[in-house]
């Protein structure tokens, strides 16, 4: 008999997390490694927030808060829909929890049984599917193509929709693809999900504001048909550079709410009361600094972006969003690289970059679309002019 629960057999580690580890051992080992794994920005956590955490240490605000966040934090949270979204919850429609990963953990524990179906679109965030196995429930994976911007279609969306249907996830922007969806492409999916009652969406906003080039970000619950059976997550880690924080948070229907405090309440407790008057700040402090950022990463899309449609076999989209780009390997699969193995796949085309270049990349398989591979270039110009070089020379090696 196996320590190991059966439940656990059902998922894999994050490959996404392995990527990044796998660089690490390689750059400790003394190998020139530039790792393009990483889900988070390369920018610091503003000064403010620091201090405002310092300040809460201080003041000893060290001691176990409420289950599912302190008043002021879930206060600077119902602004923050109202100012940016236009949404209006009350407090007891907002719950917060250890980072977004958490939060939609809770959510899937709270409200799967055996045998609920959710719906996947892929490419996909990595723990989207192993975290509804973890539940007990089936993850529908909805494949959309790069023909169609790896963005669900109307038409496909109806087609798997079934009375077992208990949620759908959306994520705009996206990763693994930075596919953004306008206020219009939201629209055209809500007049489906209008028509099935039964079906709730988790709306994942956790990129809101790495957006670009006027692009406008329009959040399902804004649909009001819609609004009572969305929840919509959302966090500071991307947004603040507060990956290390560990706040994430939610708001939807009361009775959701609820349950995820319920399932809190029986594991971590609450996040840390430190991370939690820093997100206060974060929320209710300037928020200039976003949207410099988002510039800066819009200078690195454009340069990656260009940079891999130079390169013979492979393409790549121009997202409108997130720091991750999606290009597809499919025009060098079948080839050989300088040690005579074959490219069989994205796999291949990943493992053998990293081996022969020193560039981490991470396989689209991973995120459920073979063929392509997800840059992620939250990292400084100088690698990714280092890195793309380095990609396109591996690319000129193939033969
Ligand atoms: C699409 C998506 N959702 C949610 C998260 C969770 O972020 P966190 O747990 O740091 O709030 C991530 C992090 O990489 C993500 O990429």
């Amino acid at each position: 008999m196996s320590i190991i629960s059966n439940n656990l057999k059902k998922i894999k580690p994050s490959p996404t997390i392995a990527v990044t580890q796998k660089a690490r051992e390689l750059k400790a080992a003394g190998k020139d490694v530039i790792g393009l794994g990483a889900g988070e920005p390369d920018f610091d956590t503003p000064e403010n927030i620091k201090e405002a955490a310092i300040k809460a240490i201080k003041d000893g605000d060290t001691k176990y808060t409420a289950v599912d966040g302190t008043p002021a934090l879930k206060k600077a949270i119902v602004d923050k829909f109202k100012r940016e979204n236009n949404l209006d919850y009350d407090l007891d429609q907002i719950t917060v929890g250890a980072g977004g990963k958490h939060v939609i953990y809770n959510a899937m524990m709270a409200t799967l049984n055996e045998g609920d179906e959710v719906i996947v679109p892929a490419p996909y965030w990595v723990s989207y599917p192993d975290m509804v196995l973890l539940a007990g429930g089936t993850p529908i994976i909805l494949e959309c193509n790069e023909k169609q911007g790896f963005k669900v279609s109307p038409s496909e969306l109806e087609k798997v929709i079934t009375p077992k249907t208990k949620w759908i996830i959306l994520n705009s922007p996206s990763n693994p693809t930075g596919a953004c969806y306008s206020e219009s492409d939201i629209r055209e999916l809500s007049k489906v999900l209008t028509k099935h009652s039964h079906v709730y969406i988790l709306s994942d906003d956790i990129y809101e504001h790495v957006i670009y080039e006027g692009f406008k970000f329009f959040t399902i619950a804004q649909i009001n048909e819609l609004k009572d059976r969305v929840l919509t997550m959302n966090g500071v880690s991307k947004a603040y550079s507060m990956t290390g924080w560990r706040i994430g948070y939610a708001a939807g229907p009361k009775e959701i709410v609820k349950a995820i405090a319920k399932i809190q309440s029986q594991s971590t407790t609450n996040p840390s009361s430190i991370s939690q008057a820093a997100a206060v700040e974060a929320l209710n402090g300037k928020q200039d600094f976003i949207k410099e950022r988002a510039k800066s990463f819009q200078e690195r899309r454009d340069f990656v972006v260009k940079a891999l449609n130079e390169i013979d076999g492979i393409e790549c989209l121009n997202p409108d969003g997130a720091f991750y780009v999606f290009p597809s390997c499919k025009g060098l699969i079948g080839k050989k690289d300088l040690n005579g193995n074959v490219l069989n796949n994205d796999s291949d085309f990943v493992k053998f970059l990293l081996e022969n270049s020193g560039v981490a990349v991470v396989q689209g398989s991973a995120f459920g679309l073979e063929g392509f591979f997800r840059i992620s270039y939250a990292t400084s110009m100088e690698n990714l002019k280092k890195a793309l070089e380095k990609i396109s020379s591996f690319c000129k090696s193939l033969s």
